[in-house]
């Protein structure tokens, strides 16, 4: 099987894509969304973007290569009464049978930066978007101290060395990379530009239960302690992850988690 495809389904993202929602809305509130806007979500998971997206009045289709996760989205805008917006599996690197130019808007939120092949990742993108649209994507920071680049660091610190030719997702958020791979697709360099942003990962639970929830739900998380685990270093991990956690927590109590994380914004005029 894909092994990209495998680490998504693996967990349920959903429960940690039910901490994202909040800043999905404001993230969509800054994107211009006005009615009939032709808008790809890219990546989607189970549509923290695509469904703010789509209530704003946009037609918005969301590709995911999870099946889980486009199984959800597909409830959920059901469920949200939205005739507007679809859900199908897909891949980011190849969007094979979707046209060119087909869309005004499309909009990535830490979704491609995780497909293989990032040269053919930023080709589709451009490809698909029309003459006068835009590229909006969100990509996580190397090296950045806050919690989702501290998570994959560590993480990465308990698994075994990636096979050869892995590219990581975290190039994503270096931006000479970025622009390389723009820059090859077609779309110069003045045409990209960047911002930092910060999305905040709000949960009624504590830092401590917000981790066991990672571990349990999110693919990497499950991944890095299932290495630890052959290891017998899974009580390192989890001493490691607890500290950055609760850390990061910015609520003011034990009880509940606000973690701010900041990730690089990516804009590309076409
Ligand atoms: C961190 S989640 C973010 C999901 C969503 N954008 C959000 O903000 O909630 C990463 C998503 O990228 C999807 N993904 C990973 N590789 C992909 C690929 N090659 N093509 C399409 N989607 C992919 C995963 O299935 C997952 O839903």
């Amino acid at each position: 099987m894909n092994p990209n495809q495998a680490l998504w389904e693996k967990g349920d993202f959903t429960r940690i894509a039910e901490t994202m929602r909040e800043s999905g809305e404001l993230l969509v509130d800054q994107l211009g969304i006005t009615s009939g806007l032709k808008v790809l979500d890219l990546g989607c998971g189970d549509g923290t973007t695509a469904l703010p997206a789509a209530r704003r009045g946009a037609d918005v289709l969301g590709v995911d290569i999870a099946r889980n996760l486009v199984e959800r989205g597909n409830r959920r805008a059901k469920e949200a009464g939205l005739t507007n917006l679809g859900f199908r599996e897909g891949d980011a690197s190849d969007l094979g049978e979707i046209d060119d130019e087909s869309f005004d808007l499309v909009v990535s939120i830490f979704g491609a930066m995780f497909a293989p092949r990032p040269f053919d990742v930023a080709k589709e993108m451009v490809r698909v978007t029309r003459r006068g649209g835009r590229i909006v994507m969100g990509n996580w920071i190397p090296g950045d101290p806050t919690l989702v680049a501290q998570i994959l660091k560590i993480s990465s610190a308990y698994s075994p060395p990636p096979p050869d030719g892995f590219v990581s997702p975290m190039t994503w958020g270096i931006e000479t990379d970025v622009v390389a791979r723009f820059a090859a697709a077609g779309a110069p360099e003045s045409s990209i530009s960047f911002a930092h942003a910060t999305f905040v990962f709000n949960a009624s639970m504590s830092p401590s239960e917000l981790l066991d929830v990672f571990r349990t739900y999110y693919g990497p998380t499950m991944n890095a302690f299932e290495a630890a685990e052959a290891n017998g270093r899974a009580d390192d991990l989890h001493r490691e992850l607890a500290a950055l956690f609760n850390a990061q927590n910015q609520s003011g109590n034990d009880d509940t988690t606000a973690i701010p994380a900041t990730y690089l914004r990516v804009t590309v005029d076409r």
